[in-house]
């Protein structure tokens, strides 16, 4: 199912042409499909609706709150990660009981301002942290809601950033550490330690790694029954990946067919985080040619989005379809180039090496599957200001973030006493 579709020759999302709004709104912006959003959440919905389950989205994929708001209408929770993010679901409407509170470094700062919001599940992935929350909870008189997020030993098989579940990354208590961390745990005054937490990777494109992790976790509750404590919540994590360019990934029925299948006898309630599979292939980020240039080794379209807009690329070294919004031509042949943006380091590139119909400055293109970090991951380097992030519903838009102005970034510097002087703006010194 696409929501980015041509109608005779022009991009749409969903009924709004695309070149249209790039004349109001100007470019680069994202874009995000109200409808898409709906539908995959639905269809990981449907695929877990055996399950005694919880869908607490991933909001880290995408935090714009108007995202969070029309999923919160389909019952959707959040998985946090950062006070921000808890204020963001809360803001979006989110039941604070539909939160869950994950990250390997919480502050101390954080877990008390979400014990206060009525924010009470947390996965906890240090002993640490498992005091200080004991503490924190203790002094408010509340008791936290906890699940240790363990450690599987289990290789996603994705991309080295993004494995989070082998011993050697920081994440979770190792499973052979984590029998003796659920014993401290319940002897803590401010924790019911109730869960297990895990979540071993992000763009898995194969179910085997999940099914060894989750088959894990089942024995490992087994053995934390014995030793006496009450298992009542599994979290699954998110995980599930999407198709960029032609990778074949598990579907979300087969997904939850093998959940049921491992976990499912456990007779506990379920989380899952999803995040990419429910947003990313909801967006696009549209962006202008700036100019064609020719070299003697390469061809360079160099377009007004850069590294600080989406940097997965250059990060990951991650595959972005990218469209012209004027349809391509069946004759049209391709060319290979190099999509570039205007920031000053060679790893600004959107796609090297990519084969693409005839492009000429001035020309729209769509940057596909760009609804999960995306937008959350951009950053202002080379002062260039945060791009606009816009929902399609229908034939309606809506701008859910504006563009920021240089003067937003200017706004916050200071410059200390020192340097005041006559050529500089009074309202920038500091104590002004
Ligand atoms: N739960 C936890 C504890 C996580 O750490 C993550 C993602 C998720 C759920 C959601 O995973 P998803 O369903 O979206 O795969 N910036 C990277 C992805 C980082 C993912 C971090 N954790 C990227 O652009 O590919």
């Amino acid at each position: 199912m696409d929501y980015f579709n041509y109608h005779k020759g022009e991009l749409h999302a969903e009924g709004v042409q695309l070149s249209a709004l790039a004349d109001v709104i100007g470019t680069p912006f994202y874009c995000y499909s109200s409808a898409a959003l709906v539908h995959y959440f639905k269809v990981f919905a449907d695929a877990v609706s055996a399950l005694d389950a919880t869908i607490c989205f991933a909001i880290k994929a995408n935090s714009n709150i108007a995202v969070l708001a029309t999923l919160e209408r389909l019952g959707a929770g959040a998985d946090v990660v950062s006070q921000g993010e808890m204020q963001r679901a809360l803001e979006a409407g989110i039941d604070p009981k539909k939160i869950i509170f994950s990250g390997v470094g919480k502050s101390r700062q954080e877990l008390q301002a979400a014990l206060v919001a009525g924010v009470t599940r947390f996965n906890v992935e240090s002993l640490s942290e498992l005091e200080v929350l004991s503490a924190v909870a203790d002094t408010h008189g509340q008791m936290a809601e906890v699940s240790l997020r363990v450690n599987p030993d289990v290789d996603a098989r994705t991309h080295e950033k993004i494995a989070t579940g082998r011993q050697e990354d920081k994440f979770g208590i190792d499973l052979s550490l984590a029998r003796g961390a659920y014993r401290r745990a319940r002897a803590l005054p401010g924790i019911d330690v109730s869960g297990v937490a895990m979540h071993i990777g992000s763009q898995l494109t194969e179910l085997d790694p999940f099914r060894i992790a989750y088959s894990r976790m089942a024995d490992f509750v087994g053995v934390l029954r014995e030793d006496g404590h009450t298992i009542r919540h599994l979290d699954l994590g998110g995980g599930l990946g999407i198709t960029y360019k032609d990778e074949k990934v598990p579907t979300p029925e087969a997904y939850g067919a093998m959940v049921a299948e491992t976990i499912g006898g456990l007779g506990c309630k379920l989380t899952f985080e999803p995040g990419r599979v429910i947003a990313g292939n909801a967006g696009i980020l549209l962006t202008r040619v700036n100019f064609m240039k020719e070299g003697t080794a390469k061809t360079f379209c160099i377009v007004d989005a850069a590294m600080n807009d989406l940097i997965r690329p250059t990060l990951y070294n991650a595959h972005h379809d990218i469209v012209r919004v004027a349809e391509a031509m069946d004759h049209e042949s391709l060319k290979v180039m190099d999509i570039v943006g205007p920031i000053c380091e060679s790893g600004d590139y959107i796609a090297k090496n990519r084969g693409m119909p005839s492009v000429t400055s001035g020309d729209l293109l769509a940057i596909r599957s760009a609804g999960a970090y995306g937008a959350v991951m951009s950053s202002t380097y080379n002062t260039r200001p945060l791009i606009p992030e816009v929902l399609v519903e229908g034939d309606e838009y809506a701008v859910i973030r504006r563009r920021f102005e240089v003067a937003d970034m200017l706004a916050l510097e200071r410059l200390p006493p020192w340097l005041s002087g006559s050529r500089i703006s009074a309202a920038n010194v500091v104590g002004k």
